[in-house]
C-alpha cells in the first residue's frame, strides 16, 4: 500500500505523571514554553480537589481520567467521572479532554459543550483491531479528533496500523496515533510525518512514564529536533533489535545538527525486515545504520553492495542515493583507523578472540592490510570458518601460543555494561607486553583492559575509538561531509557518563 500522509506541524503533548498536585504545579512550570499540550492525568493524582486545578487557568490543557478497565487507574463508574470533568468544564478549564470509545455518547455529547473531545482507543494486548469496527465505531460516538494507542510487537501489525491510520484519515478524521511498547518509539518521534496531531512525550528525570516507549520531552528536543521538523528534511536511523539503549542517535543527531544539515536520525527496532521496508520506502530515508540482527538479512533489500560488506559478508550502513539502495561496511575502517593513528603502519601478528560479526570486519582489515592472524571461539567450528574465510589460522582456546601474536583483539560482548564485571578466560600471558585492543566500548575501560594494565600490557585500546571511527565514516557515506573521529569520540564519551541519569536540562 502506498501512503498518503499529510505532515502535521511538529506538537508536543507532555504526560504528567504526577501524583500530586504539588508535583504537578512544579512539572507544570518546569515545562512551561517547551510543550503544546498538557496532559493532566486525573486518575494518576491523589487527594486533589477541582479547585486545587485553578492554577492551570488559561493553560492549554487535556485532561484524562483513565478508568482501570482501560488501562487507568480510575476505579469508580462513568457517572462519577463525568460529574468531575462537567464541575472542571463549567469552570473553563482546560481544552481537550480524552474520553473513551465505550463511554455512552449522551455523556460525550455533554463533554463536548466544555471541551474538544479526543474519543481513544487503547489496546495493551498486543492485537490489532480490525479496521471496519473500528471505523463504524468512530462514526458512532461523538468526538473532535481520535487517539488509537495500540501495543505492538510485531512490525507486520504496525504496518496494518498504519493502514489503519491512512483511511481513518481518509475518512477526514484527525487524530493522534501511538504504538506503545519500545517497536513504536520512532512513531512517536516522526509523528508529523503521519498527520499525527501531537505526540505524548514524558518530563526528563522521573522514574515512572505514563506509557512505555515515551520518549522524554528533552531528547525531543534536543537529540531528535522534533520541532524543527520539516516535510523536506531527511530521515536516518539505527536497524536493529534491541535499539534502545544505543548511542547513535545521541552520535549522529549531534552530528547533523552541527553540520546544518535537515534530518533526524530514529531508533528502528526491527523484528521483520520486510514490513520495515514498507515504510523506508514511505519516509525520506537518506540512510541506515544497521545492528545485530540484521546485518545480513539486510542484503535482499538492496539494490548493491560494495567490495567491503560482500566480503565481510555483513552490512553496518545503508545509503539511499539516486533512488539506490547501497549496502557498505564501516566496521572494519572504525577497527583499523584507530590502530594506524596510534602506532602508525605498523605490521600486526594478531589474536582475534572471538569470531562473530564484528570478528569478521576485523578479520578483513589484518587481510588487507597484509597482517597474519589467529582466530580463537568458544564455538571452534565459527573460528575455523573465519579462518578459511580470510586466510587466518584457527586455534583451539587450550593451543593458543602467546609468543606468536603482539596484538590481541577482544570482539565478544563479554564485559559489556550491564555485566561490567565479566570478562573472557584469558590467561595473563596473552596479555603481557601485548597490544590488547577491546571492542567493546561500553565501559571504556573494560575489566579486561584493566587486567591487561595491571599485568604490563604495552597498550591497551577500547572501543570507543572504534565506534567513532565507524559513525564518522558512516557521516561520510550518507552526508559526503567529514568530522573528526576524536569529537565523535568525546560525544560518545559524554552520552555514555550521562547515561542513566536521563536528561533533565529543563528542570
Ligand atoms: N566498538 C565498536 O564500534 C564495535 C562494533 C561492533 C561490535 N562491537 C563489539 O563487539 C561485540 C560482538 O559483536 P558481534 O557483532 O561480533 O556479535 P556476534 O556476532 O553475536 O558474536 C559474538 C562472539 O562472541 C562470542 N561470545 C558471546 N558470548 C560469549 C561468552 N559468554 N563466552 C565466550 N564467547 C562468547 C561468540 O561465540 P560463539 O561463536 O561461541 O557464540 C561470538 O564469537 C559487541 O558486543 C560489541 O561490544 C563493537
Amino acid at each position: 500500500m502506498t501512503w498518503h500522509f499529510r505532515f502535521t506541524t511538529p506538537r508536543i503533548c507532555l504526560s504528567l505523571p504526577a501524583r500530586s498536585v504539588r508535583e504537578l504545579q512544579r512539572l507544570v512550570h518546569a515545562y512551561e514554553g517547551r510543550v503544546d499540550l498538557l496532559e493532566v492525568r486525573l486518575d494518576w493524582l491523589r487527594d486533589w480537589t477541582v479547585e486545587d486545578l485553578e492554577f492551570l487557568r488559561d493553560r492549554p490543557v487535556l485532561w484524562t481520567f483513565r478508568p482501570v478497565r482501560q488501562g487507568g487507574e480510575f476505579a469508580g463508574t462513568d457517572s462519577e467521572r463525568v460529574e468531575v470533568l462537567r464541575q472542571i468544564g463549567r469552570r473553563r478549564l482546560g481544552q481537550w479532554v480524552d474520553i473513551e470509545f465505550d463511554v455512552w455518547p449522551p455523556l460525550i455529547t455533554e463533554l463536548r459543550s466544555y471541551f474538544k473531545v479526543l474519543l481513544s482507543y487503547h489496546q495493551y494486548d498486543g492485537h490489532l483491531p480490525p479496521w471496519p469496527g473500528l471505523r463504524d465505531l468512530f462514526r458512532m460516538k461523538p468526538h473532535d479528533a481520535v487517539k488509537i494507542a495500540l501495543r505492538l510487537d510485531r512490525w507486520a501489525d504496525i504496518v496494518r496500523f498504519l493502514d489503519i491510520v491512512e483511511a481513518c484519515q481518509a475518512e477526514g478524521r484527525e487524530g493522534v496515533w501511538v504504538v506503545m511498547g519500545p517497536r513504536g518509539t520512532w512513531l512517536r518521534i516522526l509523528t508529523p510525518w503521519f498527520g499525527g496531531l501531537w505526540t505524548y512525550a514524558s518530563p526528563g528525570g522521573t522514574v515512572q512514564t505514563t506509557a512505555e516507549g515515551q520518549v522524554a520531552v528533552e531528547e525531543l528536543w534536543h537529540v531528535y529536533r522534533y520541532p524543527e521538523m520539516a516535510p523536506d528534511h531527511r530521515i536516518y536511523g539505527i536497524l536493529g533489535d534491541p535499539v534502545a539503549h544505543s548511542v547513535s542517535p545521541y552520535i549522529h543527531n549531534r552530528l547533523f545538527q552541527e553540520a546544518g544539515l535537515a534530518a533526524h536520525y530514529v531508533p528502528f527496532a526491527v523484528d521483520d525486515l520486510t514490513a520495515f521496508w514498507s515504510l523506508v520506502r514511505f519516509l525520506p530515508v537518506g540512510g541506515l545504520s544497521v545492528t545485530i540482527p540484521h546485518k545480513i538479512g539486510i542484503l535482499q533489500h538492496l539494490d548493491d553492495v560494495d567490495e567491503a560488506a560482500r566480503s565481510i559478508g555483513a552490512v553496518n550502513t545503508v545509503v539511499h542515493r539516486e533512488d539506490r539502495w547501497l549496502g557498505s561496511n564501516t566496521d572494519w575502517v572504525g577497527f583499523w583507523r584507530p590502530l594506524v593513528r596510534r602506532f602508525g603502519a605498523r605490521s600486526w601478528r594478531a589474536l582475534i578472540v572471538g569470531a562473530g560479526g564484528a570478528a569478521h570486519a576485523v578479520a578483513y582489515a589484518l587481510r588487507r592490510a597484509g597482517c597474519p592472524f589467529w582466530v580463537t571461539n568458544r564455538t571452534y567450528e565459527k573460528a575455523e570458518a573465519l579462518a578459511r574465510r580470510f586466510g587466518g589460522t584457527a586455534v583451539p582456546w587450550d593451543a593458543v601460543d602467546p609468543t606468536v601474536f603482539d596484538l590481541l583483539v577482544h570482539t565478544t560482548p563479554l564485559g559489556m555494561a550491564p555485566h561490567t564485571d565479566q570478562m573472557p578466560p584469558i590467561p595473563d600471558a596473552w596479555l603481557a607486553g601485548k597490544v590488547v585492543y577491546d571492542l567493546v566500548y561500553n565501559p571504556p575501560e573494560t575489566r579486561l583492559l584493566r587486567q591487561a594494565r595491571a599485568v604490563g600490557a604495552q597498550a591497551v585500546l577500547s572501543g570507543l575509538p572504534m565506534l567513532a571511527e565507524q559513525a564518522a565514516e558512516q557521516f561520510r557515506l550518507w552526508t559526503l561531509q567529514t568530522v573528526r573521529p576524536d569529537d565523535v569520540a568525546a560525544l560518545a564519551q559524554a552520552y555514555l557518563e550521562r547515561q542513566g541519569e536521563m536528561f533533565n536540562i529543563f528542570e
